[in-house]
């Protein structure tokens, strides 16, 4: 997510403005830039690729140029993570017209047709931006109404997607607007003048009263005063409440871990990744090309993603598909050449293995694509083709919200596939996707309401020197990822293994208490699933089952349930995720570990 802030009031701004971007740094960038009313020069930008110290460098730069200092008491700074155009000067914040600067955080869904509308209105675009529509809409429609409030309001109206703005109208120096939808934008009043921001920390230093501004409100920021305006013409004074978070807590908006948090995104994440991908040229990519092979290439989590991927697209599309650990993919030798594709998927897109996995399928003359949650990163930039995971920055080491929009893509290319291949009609195929953006995220929804019912069964574990994951068919694909969250954080050995091979041998590692946690999303193999659970139930193993809530589970085969909501089971990964990933956050925290940061571990491995 991208961050605002703006000051308005009797101090300088730009320092404000740096401190107040410097507070968001944690949320990951890749361009940052300021809007100011010089008083003698007027009104200024300064952005670019890069870190907030190079706009402060270019802020030195000019007043060295002017012979004095920036004298401006009214400004507004944003720091960009890309959503839509690569990192560069130009696709950076503030987004300027002759009478308007704004920054943004969010995603305009219709961007090309309010691009395309304000080209045939004579404006002239410089960015690859969704954000430089909605400064030239809002530019359009001030110069009709020269009023800003019904410039914004006529100017929303066409937009459609999530936003919070942060708005400068030249001709009107100390005022800042706002508005938002679906991205959070809080306004602040300090002593010296007022603020806004998209999120605490950015303010935290100045004052400790805020306001959040509800969906579709309108403030206007003066130096002495905020108004808040709501359709229908009502306004008030905001009443302020008191931030009682540290810095600490405030960078994780109230969790105690950027995991937890970013658990809770996840039903955004899937939202925001499948109108993304749904509004890229995928569909006409595989229309295109007929491949021999699909070859899915990653690491970890990533990789794990990856094999829910193959899963479904042999399922769905009957598309062979080979999934290769990336580490592990040169010493396969594979076979590839121009009409195989290799998908590369990676949160970071900077993971070594993935990075050199990548650069031997061009080698050999495959097609790549690369499905990323950082649009600039290597393994954006050297793949042939990019679809971009909408997951935002992801700060805890253990990945979550990038895993769920991993998956978001893989099921949108299986159906896809399945389409154009004839196995799905139109109407099924839309079905799914219909599902997948509106049933997926409120039934991950529901799952996380359920955190305190899981949160008490990670005490099962706190003693036990390892634990079992179990499952069949997708089931058994989860049981891989769920393993990994557990070990990672928590520091206890698990393994995954398909229920139906434990009798071939590991199950005579399960004694007295041995924790097994059994996934049994799939009705048609609930009853199979349910046999392995006796199998290790009878030889003293404590089981979780994690089964929709529906599944009627013989209490004495399982010694608790997580009940999962009624979903189309295909999109079991989804929901069964969740509850895996907190049953291993509660865990490490009852451990004590640094769920975070977790020992040994990076956020991107670099190295090979
Ligand atoms: C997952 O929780 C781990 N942090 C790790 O397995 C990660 O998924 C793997 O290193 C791949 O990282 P990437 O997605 O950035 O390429």
């Amino acid at each position: 997510m991208c961050g605002i802030i703006g000051y308005t009031g009797g101090s300088q701004v730009l320092p404000k403005l740096f401190c107040g971007l410097e507070s968001l740094e944690y949320r990951g960038y890749d361009s940052a830039g300021i809007a100011f009313y010089d008083t003698k020069a007027g009104m200024l930008c300064l952005k670019e690729k890069g870190r907030v110290s190079e706009i402060r460098t270019l802020a030195a730069g000019y007043e060295r140029d002017m012979g004095r200092k920036i004298d401006a008491h009214c400004g507004i700074g944003h720091t960009r993570w890309a959503t839509h155009g690569k990192p560069s000067d130009l696709n950076s914040h503030p987004h300027c017209t002759s009478d308007v600067s704004l920054v943004h955080n969010g995603i305009i869904e219709n961007y090309a047709a309010l691009r395309e509308e304000l080209s045939r209105r004579g404006y002239r675009f410089l960015s690859e931006t969704d954000t430089e529509a909605a400064a030239n809409l809002i530019d359009y429609y001030y110069k009709q109404t020269e009023d800003p409030i019904s410039a914004i309001r006529a100017a929303i109206r066409e937009i459609r997607g999530s936003y919070a703005f942060g708005i400068l109208f030249h001709d009107r120096p100390s005022m800042i607007y706002a508005v938002r939808k679906d991205s959070p934008l809080i306004l602040a009043s300090g002593e010296d003048g007022n603020y806004i921001a998209s999120d605490i920390p950015a303010i935290l230093k100045y004052t400790d009263q805020y306001y959040r501004l509800e969906e579709g409100e309108i403030a206007t920021v003066s130096p002495a005063l905020i108004t808040v305006y709501r359709d229908g013409g009502a306004s008030f004074t905001p009443e302020y409440e008191k931030i009682t978070w540290s810095v600490d807590a405030a960078e994780k908006e109230g969790f105690p871990h950027f995991m937890l948090k970013e658990i809770h995104e996840e039903p955004r994440a899937v939202r925001d990744t499948l109108s993304s991908v749904l509004s890229s040229d995928i569909e006409a990519f595989f229309a295109e090309n007929e491949f021999d092979t699909i070859n899915i290439v990653a690491c970890g989590t990533a990789m794990h993603a990856g094999l829910i991927g193959k899963f479904m697209t042999e399922k769905l599309a009957r598309i062979p598909v080979n999934v290769y650990i990336a580490s592990e993919f040169r010493y396969q030798d594979p076979i590839l050449g121009s009409r195989d594709l290799v998908i590369l998927i990676s949160q970071s897109g900077e993971t070594a293995d993935t990075i050199a996995a990548l650069r031997l399928a061009k080698e050999r003359g495959a097609h790549t694509l690369a499905v990323v949650n950082v649009i600039g990163s290597t393994v954006a930039r050297e793949a042939d083709r990019m679809i971009l995971t909408l997951a935002g920055p992801e700060i805890s080491v253990a990945s979550t919200k990038a895993y769920s929009s991993q998956i978001t893509v893989m099921y949108v290319i299986s159906i896809k596939l399945a389409e154009l291949r004839g196995r799905l009609s139109p109407g099924e195929a839309n079905a799914l996707l219909e599902e997948l953006g509106s049933k997926v995220p409120a039934a991950i929804e529901e799952v996380i309401g359920q955190k305190e019912k899981i949160r008490l069964l990670a005490g099962e574990f706190l003693q036990c020197p390892s634990v079992f994951f179990i499952g069949r068919g997708l089931d058994c694909l989860l049981a891989s990822e769920g393993s990994l969250k557990l070990k990672e954080i928590t520091y206890i050995h698990s393994e995954a293994y398909a229920a139906g091979e434990m009798k071939h041998g590991t199950i005579s590692l399960i004694t007295d208490g041995t924790p097994v946690i059994a996934l049994a999303t799939d009705k048609k193999l609930f009853e199979k699933t349910l046999s392995n659970i006796k199998e290790v139930k009878t030889r003293g193993a404590k089981v979780i089952l994690v089964c929709p809530d529906a599944d009627h589970a013989d209490p004495s085969v399982c010694d608790f349930r997580i009940g999962l909501p009624a979903l189309n089971e295909s999109y079991a990964p989804f929901t069964a995720i969740a509850a895996l990933q907190l049953l291993a956050y509660y865990t490490a925290v009852l451990r004590g570990c640094d769920v975070d940061r977790p020992r040994n571990l990076a956020k991107s491995v670099t190295v090979e």
